[in-house]
Formats: structure tokens, sequence, C-alpha cells
């Protein structure tokens, strides 16, 4: 058989092999058997050197034409089979229901913090930020809160470093704690700027509590002061009412009682009741404590109390959020359990 009578069966025989290669291992295979450097097609290629001139021409068309016909089949081939082992080796259900993501939430603190912030900036007040790790200036002497206040009693308060005052009867106002309350805030704001001031200070508070379904050594509180000329307690009553049924919903009822805490004169205690409130059997539960910021507490500060005049008030937040979501034990917020996180 003459050469170019070989190159038809020769590329037919190549052809079946390639297709019938059943993993790319066996078409690697086939394509050494062929095309490969020792391969059958290219020992015929080697040949065309040999053969008469006038036959050259037509045979090497030949060759060439069916190396090409080689080539793109095992290149098919090749992709049929790599398709074919990325495939599950399972057969797939597609009518299976789909794997869901879980999707992340705010914490429910956060949520609640964060409407009554919203509130609070309906009316202008601006968030403000200050420490955890505190001093006894800011949380208590600047507050008009005396040495021997229980506030300060180690059994409240978490001192840091130097655990306690060696010499309880000298002041240290550097000594370090963690703050007890976020009225410290009051204090670092108006030291860093003039009046007017309408400020809210949402933040984590500390206290040598221990817990139980409502206490807990660190929780949450929400700050608000605010001094211009003019302030009187039917501002701080009408704000309050405001952020409140913003929060709970119309039908929400507050009641200022005469309270005391040193750095307001007059000092309330707000108290607050709902449709909740009643179902938990009580007429009212108590929510802040409030009232005008105390004439000390300016001049501790260097403002004039002749000109200025202010309220304060700080409210617990997770107080808000138990009754709003009526949960019953404040220890549910720091266990994290996403059962619990994920209803909210
Ligand atoms: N600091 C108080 C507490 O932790 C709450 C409070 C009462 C804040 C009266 C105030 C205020 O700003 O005027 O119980």
């Amino acid at each position: 058989m003459s050469l170019f009578n070989e190159i038809g069966p020769l590329k037919e025989a190549a052809l079946a092999e390639m297709k019938a290669a059943a993993d790319l291992a066996a078409l690697e295979h086939a394509k050494g058997v062929w095309i490969g450097p020792h391969g059958k097609f290219t020992a015929l290629m080697k040949q065309l050197g040999a053969l008469p001139k006038e036959e050259k021409p037509a045979a090497g068309k030949a060759i060439n034409a069916a190396k090409v016909e080689l080539e793109s089949a095992l290149a098919a081939r090749r992709e049929e089979l790599e398709l074919k082992a990325a495939l599950p080796k399972e057969p797939s259900d597609f009518t299976l229901p789909g794997r869901r993501r879980a999707v992340g939430k705010l914490h429910p603190l956060t949520q609640v913090t964060d409407d009554i912030v919203r509130a609070f900036r309906k009316i202008g007040f601006v968030v403000a930020d200050g420490p955890e790790l505190e001093d006894e200036f800011h949380c208590f002497d600047a507050l008009n809160t005396p040495a021997d206040h229980p506030a300060r009693d180690t059994q409240d308060t978490f001192y840091v470093g130097a655990a306690e005052n060696p010499q309880p009867e000298i002041r240290n106002p550097k000594l370090s704690l963690l703050r007890t309350h976020t009225s410290s805030v009051q204090i670092r704001v108006m030291k860093s700027q003039p009046p007017p001031v309408r400020i809210i200070a949402p933040g984590r508070v500390y206290r040598r509590d221990s817990a139980d379904a409502t206490h807990n050594p660190t929780f949450h509180q929400i700050e608000g002061l605010y001094v211009d000329k003019g302030v009187t307690v039917g501002d701080l009553k009408g704000t309050v009412e405001f952020v409140f049924k913003e929060l709970m919903g119309p039908d929400v009822k507050l009641r200022f009682r005469p309270h005391y805490f040193s750095y307001t004169e007059p000092s309330l205690e707000i108290d607050f009741t709902n449709a909740l409130v009643k179902k938990l059997g009580k007429e009212w539960l108590e929510i802040a404590g409030c009232g005008m910021v105390h004439p000390q507490v300016f001049e501790n500060v260097g403002y004039d109390p002749e000109v200025w005049s202010g309220w304060a008030f700080g409210f617990g937040i997770e107080r808000i959020a138990m009754l709003r979501y009526g949960i019953n034990d404040i220890r549910l917020f720091y266990e994290n359990d996403v059962r619990f996180l994920g209803q909210f």
C-alpha cells in the first residue's frame, strides 16, 4: 500500500481510539500511541521525505489535514472527559432545598440603643463617648459625690491597679476604676466644650453586683445632658416622654418622683408603665434617674451656674429592652445563645 493510501485508515483508527478513551489517562495514552513523538501517525509523517517528488505535495497535504483533524478530535474529547471528571460522582437531585445562609443580626441591646439614639437625634441630640476605664474625678468627685458616698464603696466599684486607695482619707482623684455609670461622660463633655450642650452617651458600666435575673456586673446605660440658658424641668419631662413614646408606643405613661442624686437638684426618678408592666402585675417600674444639673457640677467644670441651667438623666438600656421584648432575665443578653439572639 502506498503511503498516500495509508493515511486514511490510520487516521480513522486513531480517531476511533481517541473517541473510545474512557478517561483522561486513556486519552493521553492514545495521544502517545498515535501522535506522540514515537506515535504511529508521526512515523507516517517521517516517511514523507522518502517519497518520489511528484507524490510529495498531495501526500503532505493529506497528512497535514489528517493531523489537524486528529488534534481537534483530541482536544474535543479532552474537554468532554474533563467535564465528566468535574461532575459529582453521585447523582444530583436538583429539587432538594438549598442550603440557607445564616444571616447575622444586631444584638437586641444594640438594636434598642440604636432606636434610643435615633429618637434623640430627631430632637437635636448628638452622641458623645467616654472611656469605660475612668477615674474618681470624672466618676464621682466632679459629680459632687462625696468621698463617703456608698456608690464609691468598694462593694460597688471595681477599682483597677492600686486595688484600693491605701489611704482612703486622702482623696486620689486619679484612682482608676471601671465607671459605675455613664454620668462621667457629662463631665468629660462639659470640660471639653463651652455650653450649650445637647448630648446622649450610651455605653457599658460596671458594678460589683452578683448576677441574678435583674443584676449583672456589667450592663448598659444611656446618659443625657442638656445645658443652655433657661432650661426647665418641663423640657426634661417633654423630652423623656417624647423618647419613650417613640420607643414603646403611645400607650406609655411616665411618672416623675422626687429622689436624691448628688449631681442634680432637684432630683427625680422616672417610673414607667404600659400594658406589659400591668401584665407583670406591677403598677409602675422605675426606669431612670434625672434632675436639674447641680450648680456645684457646673462650678466643677467651669460653667457659670448663674448663666447656664440644664438637666441630665440616666436610663438602664437592659431595663428598656426587657420591657420592650418581655424578657425576664437580664443574663440572657450576655449568654449569646443564638436561639435567644435569633428572635430579635
Ligand atoms: N447615674 C445614675 C445611676 O447610675 C443615673 C442618673 C441619675 C443619671 C440622675 C443622671 C442623673 O444624669 O441626673 O443610677
